[in-house]
């Protein structure tokens, strides 16, 4: 055995627990999974081999998975109210590309939302191995920096996309997705919604679904959804040979069967009432934030939130976002610098908070004032001792909740 490696890996696991427990995460991307969710990943199915879908396998000794696979879908398509679902993505990157397989042909049209107004690198932007395999074109928000279902029907009108993509990693507003697939049938274009970011919204019912209108949904399982980490496709029941041919040997290899296992719990917490008032207190507490942010004098992108994000604008302040997202990592807060939408995208001038993970801790209203307040302290008055000081006294309480 090498002990010595060994003690090394679990001291750095050890040390990632400490920096979870002193940090107040405000990534809007991450959250904390539940024990139960953590069992399920540790658990011993994760030996198994099981290329292929339930009953359909490229393995013997899977009938154990073919029923855990059976009954995980069951539940993500009880939860999203969609007519077939797969939990085989590895991640929400590889749900996006298989999806694409699915559906498109080498060189097809898609129309995706600007990179630089939230669309995520893998709806075929030039960074992206989809970028290369299909012919893009985006959509940008308005003025106002709002989706506006208007330009995107022009744009469709124009581009004649093969595939028209609804989706952001930083947009704080609800997005409609009647409007989306309209435009997509008026075209003849298929109509992806990937709702990583609202996931969790869209379960509890507190966001419009894209179940009744999109031809395919990708989504991630671990931000708002509170799941493992991992990716996660729903489809109209036509697409399902073409979505697992895509899967398996398209895009990916043999399942991970505990992450598999995991999903389908979080999907079962999910669907628990106590899930509904957990998102409840993701948007009151986000809607808080942005009330006493504006009271700070802060200018937020669209004005403030619906969801579970929040874009500080930081051009009125004058300070680069990396610079602030450092600043607070050093007081143990995280955080993500990034372009405010609608701008040319080559400066970080906003600042991404979310409030996922802090409201899974039961963070209370007198801690988002603490977290206002150390914002105020780190990009309006330049004090990062006091906004440190705070930092602590927030940690401290959550500890003793
Ligand atoms: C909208 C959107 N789609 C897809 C992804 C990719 O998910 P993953 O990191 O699991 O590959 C993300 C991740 O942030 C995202 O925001």
């Amino acid at each position: 055995m090498r002990s010595r490696e060994i003690s090394t890996i679990r001291n750095l696991l050890k040390k990632e627990d400490v920096r979870q427990r002193e940090t107040i995460c405000l990534i809007a991307s991450e959250n904390y999974i539940s024990q139960n969710v953590k069992e399920a990943l540790s658990s011993n199915i994760i030996n198994k081999y099981a290329e292929g879908i339930p009953y359909k396998r490229h393995y013997p000794g899977c009938m154990i998975a073919d029923k855990l696979e059976e009954y995980g879908e069951k539940l993500a398509k009880k939860l999203f109210k969609t007519d077939e679902a797969n939990l085989q993505p590895y991640s929400g990157s590889i749900a996006n590309l298989i999806a694409f397989k699915a559906i498109l042909k080498k060189g097809d049209i898609v129309l995706a939302m600007h990179p630089y107004d939230g669309g995520h690198s893998t709806h075929a932007t030039k960074y992206n191995i989809s970028g290369q395999i299909y012919k893009t074109f985006f959509y940008r928000v308005n003025r106002d920096g709002l989706i506006d279902y208007d330009i995107i029907r022009r744009s469709a009108k124009k581009t004649r996309p093969t595939l028209i993509i609804a989706g952001s990693s930083f947009y704080p507003q609800e997005i409609n997705y009647k409007s989306f697939y309209e435009i997509a049938k008026e075209v003849g274009a298929y109509f992806l919604a990937d709702i990583a970011h609202p996931a969790g919204l869209i379960a509890a019912n507190l966001h419009n679904s894209p179940a009744e209108y999109a031809d395919i949904i990708t989504s991630t399982t671990h931000k708002t959804l509170r799941g493992p980490r991992g990716g996660l496709i729903m489809f109209k029941s036509k697409f399902k040979r073409a979505v697992s041919e895509a899967l398996y040997p398209g895009v990916q290899g043999g399942p991970l069967l505990n992450v598999i296992a995991a999903k389908a719990i979080a999907f079962a917490e999910a669907l628990d009432e106590s899930f509904i008032k957990y998102q409840r207190m993701v948007v009151h507490n986000t809607m808080f934030l942005c009330q006493l942010l504006k009271e700070l004098g802060f200018k937020l992108y669209t004005g403030g939130s619906t969801n579970h994000l929040i874009i500080i604008d930081l051009k009125p302040v004058g300070i680069n976002a990396s610079q602030i997202e450092k600043e607070l990592e050093s007081i143990n807060i995280t955080s993500n610098a990034l372009p405010v939408p609608g701008r040319d995208g080559k400066t970080a001038d906003g600042l991404r908070i979310g409030t996922a993970a802090i409201t899974t801790l039961g963070y209370q209203e007198c801690d988002l004032q603490g977290i206002a307040e150390i914002l105020y302290y780190i990009i309006i008055k330049r004090e990062i001792d006091r906004a440190s000081k705070i930092q602590k006294s927030i940690i401290r309480r959550v500890k003793n909740y």
